[in-house]
């Protein structure tokens, strides 16, 4: 999504479509996290998961410098000392080595023009027991009504991350219309 449809991703509709505040209490993290918000567009979910990590940090993630450009101004305005904007590149989020708890990417992957790259970079960026979240519209409901596109299903989205190294874990589907899908990084890699 090009930075032209950054207001379309603070539409209050995400509220009903997406039901956030749910999926941002089953990522369940804890007060010391280092989350790093993979994809993070204009800082949606960066914002609203910042106040959780008080003793930790939020690294807002994007390739596109006007989407970091709007979340350095909103961390001005709101005062979110803990957000920080990370320039990343297509094939890397540019984050160091084990120094994640929680990759989280929302409605992100599928846009991935280098995703095997990306995935592997990712499961180099979480520390060994880091969590990755990712979350997309699911494939295998015709109801939601998402371009196939845009949707995913759980087996695709299961085979390419363990491709690189992470495991599956639990999928969850409390959601209206998304995958909530956890991956582990093995504590031995
Ligand atoms: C549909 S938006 C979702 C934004 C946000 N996660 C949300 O839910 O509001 C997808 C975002 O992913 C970004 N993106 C695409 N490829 C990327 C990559 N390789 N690394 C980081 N961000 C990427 C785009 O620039 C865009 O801002």
């Amino acid at each position: 999504m090009g930075h032209l449809g950054a207001g379309w991703l603070e539409r209050p509709e995400r509220e009903a479509e997406e039901n956030p505040t749910a999926l941002i209490r089953l990522l369940e993290v804890k007060p010391t996290d280092v989350v790093a918000d993979i994809g993070a567009g204009t800082g949606y979910f960066s914002f609203r998961i910042a106040p959780l990590v008080p003793r930790g940090k939020v690294l807002a993630v994007d390739i596109q410098p006007e989407m970091l450009a709007a979340i350095r101004d909103k961390r001005k305005r709101v005062g979110a000392a803990n957000v920080e904007a990370v320039q990343g590149r297509v094939d890397d989020p540019a984050l160091a080595a084990a120094s994640v708890d929680l990759a989280l990417m929302v409605d992100v992957y599928h846009e991935f023009s280098q995703p095997c790259e990306m995935l592997r970079a990712i499961a180099k960026a979480l520390k060994p027991g880091g969590r990755l979240a990712l979350v997309e519209y699911r494939a295998e409901d015709s109801k939601v009504p998402i371009k196939p596109l845009h949707k995913m299903s759980q087996a695709q989205a299961v085979r390419e991350v363990e491709a690189a190294g992470l495991r599956w874990q639990r999928t969850l589907d409390d959601l209206p219309w998304q995958h909530l899908m956890f991956f582990v990084k093995p504590a031995s890699q």
